[in-house]
C-alpha cells in the first residue's frame, strides 16, 4: 500500500444534509411531498367545511378525511410522491412492450395492452419480466461456448435448438446440425434460410466418403502460430477409421483390428498415399489431394485374405448392399452457413455409424478457421454416447466438446434419454460432456430424470420442483453459478418454420392451401 504523507492529505468536510436537497424538517420530508400533502389536505378541507352541517360534524369530517389525505401525501408511494407515482404509472402503461424476435433476427417491441392476459394464457412465470439474452460466445462470461439442452420427450428440445440455431445463423455464425431422429423437422427452416440439407440415407444421392482425408485450410493457424510440426494425416485418419469400424462391428477382436489396420494402410498405398503428408498431394492437380479410396477399395483388400473375410462380409452392406450410398466419393460440401446432416432414416447400428460420419465431417470443417465462430448442433446425442454406442465413439464426442473452444467454436447437444446419456461407463461421458457445457438449458423433466440431473448439476429442491412442472417454452438456464428461469418466445413466423406440433402443422397446411386457392382464383 502506498503511504500518503500527512502534507498530501486534505480533509474535506461533507455537510450532514448533502443528500437533503429539496427536503424540509431536517431532511425528513421531501418538499414535493409536503406541497402535495398541503394541496390535498387544504383542497379537500375547504369544500368539506362548507357542507350544510353542524360545525362539530364538519370538523370531524375534515379530520377524518383531510388529515389522512395529508399524511398520505407526505408519505407518498414506494418512495415517490403521489404525482411522481401517477406519472410513472401512466408512462409504464403507455410504453410497456412485449419484446419478440422478428424472423430477420431483430427484436421487435410490440405494444401490448394485455400483458396480464397474455401471461395467464401462456402461463408465463414472470419473475421480473426482464429480457434474457444469451451470448454463449462471450468469453468474458463463459469459459466455453458449449451448451446442453435436457428435456423429456416433447418438452421442446428440437424447437429450442432450432430457435438458437436460427438466431445464430442470422447473427452470422455458421451452423452445422446433425439430425439423427426426425430429420424432416429441420427442413422447413433450413430451406427458409437457404441452407444445405445433406441426407445420408440408403438411396440418397448425397454421400460423405468416410475414407476421405480432407484438405484442411490451416492458413489462420499458421498465421497465428507459424508452421506446425508435421503430423501424419494418414495416421490420424486411421485412428478415426478404427472408431468407425468399432461402431460397425462392435465385436471386432484384437487380431482383426490389427489385420484391419494393415488392410487400411494397403488400401491407401494402392492410391499412392503413405504416412508422409507429401504423398497426399495430387501431382496432376497441384494444390489438391489425390483421389481418395472408398469403402469398396478397402472391401476388395479385406476380401482377398481369408482372415479378414468376416470384416469384408459385414462391410458388404455398405459397399454392395442396402447402404451402398456410403460407397462413393464425397459429393456434398459444408460451405453453406446453415447445414443440416439428416441421418434419421438410417436404421439400427447404421444410425450411430452415420452420426459419426456426419460429426467427423463437421469437425474437420470446424477446425479450419480458428478465428471464426461456428456452432455444431447434435440432437439426441445419447445415440452416440449411450448404450447403443461404444467408448471410442463416446470419447470422440467428448473430446470434440472439450476441444472445440480452441477452434473458436461451440457444440450444442440435446438429449432426451438421460438413462442412456449416463449409461456408458457409469455415466463418465455424459457427465464429462455436461461438465464441459458452460450453459445448460433444462426443459421439463419427469420426476426421475429431474432427480438424476439434480445430483449432477447440484440444483435445489425448489428448482427441481419447478422443472417437473414446466410448460413448453419454460426453461431453467444454468450457467456459472446463476440459475435463471426463463420463458422462450418466438415470433409466429419462426414458429411456422420450426414447430413439430401436429395441430400447428395442420393449420399451416390449411393456410397454405387457402393461399394457393386465392392465387389461383385471382
Ligand atoms: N418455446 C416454445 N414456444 C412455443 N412452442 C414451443 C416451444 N417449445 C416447444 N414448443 C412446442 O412443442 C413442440 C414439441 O417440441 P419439440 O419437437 O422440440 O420437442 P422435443 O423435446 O424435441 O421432443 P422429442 O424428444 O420427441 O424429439 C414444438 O413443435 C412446439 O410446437
Ligand atoms: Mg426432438
Amino acid at each position: 500500500m502506498v503511504e500518503i504523507s500527512r502534507e498530501e492529505r486534505d480533509v474535506y468536510l461533507i455537510p450532514q444534509n448533502f443528500v437533503d436537497t429539496g427536503t424540509i424538517l431536517g431532511g425528513t420530508v421531501k418538499l414535493r411531498n409536503a406541497v402535495e400533502a398541503a394541496v390535498l389536505a387544504v383542497g379537500s378541507a375547504v369544500p368539506l367545511f362548507y357542507l350544510p352541517l353542524a360545525f362539530n360534524i364538519r370538523l370531524m369530517i375534515v379530520i377524518a378525511v383531510s388529515v389522512p389525505l395529508g399524511v398520505f401525501g407526505v408519505v407518498g408511494i414506494g418512495g415517490d410522491s403521489l404525482t411522481q407515482f401517477a406519472a410513472h404509472w401512466f408512462r409504464f402503461m403507455k410504453r410497456r412492450r412485449i419484446v419478440t424476435p422478428t424472423p430477420q433476427g431483430n427484436l421487435d417491441a410490440n405494444r401490448h395492452r394485455h400483458l396480464r392476459f397474455i401471461s395467464k394464457r401462456y402461463r408465463v412465470v414472470y419473475y421480473n419480466n426482464s429480457l434474457v439474452s444469451l451470448d454463449n460466445f462471450n468469453t468474458r462470461i463463459y469459459k466455453n461456448a458449449n451448451m446442453a439442452i435436457l428435456g423429456t420427450s416433447g418438452a421442446g428440445k428440437t424447437f429450442t435448438m432450432q430457435l438458437i440455431a436460427r438466431r445464430m445463423r442470422l447473427a452470422g455464425t455458421p451452423v452445422y446440425i446433425i439430425a439423427p431422429l426426425k430429420g424432416h423437422e429441420f427442413y422447413r427452416q433450413a430451406k427458409a434460410l437457404n441452407g444445405t440439407i445433406i441426407r445420408i440415407v440408403p438411396g440418397s444421392p448425397d454421400c460423405i466418403n468416410v475414407m476421405e482425408i480432407r484438405k484442411i485450410d490451416h492458413t489462420s493457424s499458421e498465421l497465428l502460430d507459424g508452421p506446425m510440426p508435421e503430423q501424419s494425416e494418414l495416421a490420424a485418419k486411421i485412428q478415426k477409421l478404427h472408431i468407425f469400424f468399432s461402431l460397425l462391428i462392435p465385436d471386432l477382436s484384437n487380431e482383426e483390428r490389427q489385420l484391419l489396420d494393415e488392410a487400411i494402410v494397403t488400401t491407401y498405398r494402392n492410391k499412392g498415399i503413405t504416412y508422409s503428408n507429401a504423398s497426399l498431394d495430387d501431382p496432376a492437380h497441384p494444390g489438391q489431394y489425390r483421389e481418395m479410396p472408398i469403402l469398396g477399395d478397402l472391401h476388395a483388400v479385406l476380401s482377398s485374405a481369408p482372415e479378414t473375410r468376416r470384416i469384408a462380409n459385414i462391410l458388404n452392406r455398405l459397399v454392395h448392399g442396402s447402404a451402398s450410398s456410403f460407397n462413393r466419393q464425397t459429393n456434398v460440401n459444408l460451405d453453406n452457413s446453415y447445414v443440416v446432416i439428416d441421418i434419421s432414416e438410417l436404421s439400427g447400428d447404421l444410425l450411430t455409424v452415420g452420426m459419426y460420419i456426419g460429426l467427423d465431417y463437421m469437425w474437420d470443417k470446424a477446425k479450419e478457421d480458428l478465428t471464426r465462430r461456428k456452432q455444431i448442433f447434435i440432437d439426441e446425442v445419447w445415440q452416440i454416447i449411450g448404450a447403443s454406442s461404444n467408448a471410442l465413439a463416446a470419447n470422440y464426442v467428448f473430446e470434440a466438446v472439450k476441444t472445440i473452444r480452441g477452434y473458436g467454436g461451440g457444440v450444442l447437444v440435446a438429449t432426451q434419454d438421460l438413462n442412456d446419456f449416463f449409461s456408458l461407463e457409469d455415466g463418465k461421458y455424459g457427465r464429462g460432456i455436461l461438465n464441459n457445457c458452460k450453459i445448460k438449458i433444462i426443459l421439463n423433466l419427469e420426476e426421475e430424470e429431474a432427480q438424476r440431473v439434480q445430483s449432477v448439476l447440484k440444483l435445489t429442491d425448489a428448482e427441481i420442483d419447478n422443472i417437473t412442472r414446466f410448460e413448453r417454452g419454460s426453461a431453467l438456464i444454468v450457467t456459472n453459478s446463476n440459475n435463471v428461469t426463463v420463458d422462450m418466445r418466438c415470433s409466429e413466423e419462426e414458429k411456422d418454420l420450426i414447430t413439430t406440433d401436429r395441430d400447428e402443422l395442420r393449420r399451416i397446411v390449411e393456410r397454405k392451401m387457402q393461399n394457393q386457392t386465392e392465387t389461383e382464383e385471382s
